[in-house]
């Protein structure tokens, strides 16, 4: 098997410090912006999740690229970007320049491109999909290595109803697999729990170099289940934000990422 290596040290680092929270700007006060980054700053966060959606592919809206320039000029954070768009390609190389350290996007958007019609972004994609879709492979590994070659981390995101084994000829192309736990679009949502068994089959899959992402309804509850089925970035919007106490939340939801099983 072939290492792992990460063309962002920044994220690297960050993907080898053991199990990370990173919390979602989405549920941030955008009119506090820079209050609430140095809020987290001063809690020991290490990175940042910025969700950036389309209307297409996911039935929303949410900020894009100056925002995440605004973010880059206020912070040395890892910043960790989540492209929900139907086009992610054409959007790799303005992130980055924006200050992007790692950029994901969503495996059925390369399904949807290569296969249209089929909707893969609400309905998922099964594993016989993987096989059968031409050219769905060999896209998807060229989007990944154009990632790298900016010099950010890759990802790859999967939906609640795709199967977890279509991620697997992309694993030595991936810095970071981000398992959603809840149809993306929307924060506040609930947790799905058929994400523990994703996260399961990626650690014994994966190669533990690659950062295994978890994102929505994540919160004190969910974190243990995520953690104990061997999540190591957990990516969190309101249970960080809610009540204006990100710091006073941070530490206890830390408290809870670092404990082990069976502690008492
Ligand atoms: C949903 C986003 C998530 C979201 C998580 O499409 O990808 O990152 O902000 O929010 P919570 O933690 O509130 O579910
Ligand atoms: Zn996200």
């Amino acid at each position: 098997m072939s290492l792992v290596h990460s063309s962002n040290i920044k994220f690297q680092t960050l993907a080898q410090s053991g199990r990370v929270i990173l919390p979602s700007l989405l549920a941030c006060n955008f009119a506090n912006l820079e209050r609430d980054i140095k809020e987290l700053e001063e809690a020991g966060v290490q990175g940042l999740h910025l969700d950036i959606m389309d209307g297409h592919f996911v039935p929303n809206l949410s900020f894009g690229i100056p925002v995440v320039e605004a973010v880059r000029k206020i912070t040395d954070l890892v910043l960790d970007v989540h492209l929900m768009l139907a086009n992610p390609e054409e959007y790799f190389e303005v992130f980055k320049k924006a200050g992007a350290d790692g950029i994901t996007f969503h495996v059925e958007s390369i399904a949807d491109l290569e296969s249209p019609g089929k909707n893969f972004a609400r309905n998922g994609l099964a594993h016989s999909d993987s096989d059968s879709i031409s050219n769905f492979i060999p896209h998807t590994i060229s989007a990944l290595q154009q990632i790298r070659k900016l010099g950010a981390a890759s990802g790859l995101s999967l939906i609640p109803p795709t199967d977890v084994t279509v991620v697997e000829p992309f694993l030595s192309y991936c810095d970071n697999v981000l398992v959603m736990s809840v149809m993306p679009g929307f924060g506040g949502q609930e947790f799905d729990p058929s994400s523990k068994a994703k996260l399961a089959w990626l650690k014994n899959f994966a190669s533990p170099e690659i950062l295994r992402s978890i994102d929505g309804g994540v919160n004190q509850k969910t974190l243990e289940v995520c953690r104990d089925a061997g999540a190591t970035g957990l990516v969190m919007g309101t249970a960080i934000f809610k009540n204006n106490q990100i710091k006073e939340q941070f530490s206890v939801l830390n408290a809870t990422l670092h404990k082990e099983r069976f502690q008492s």
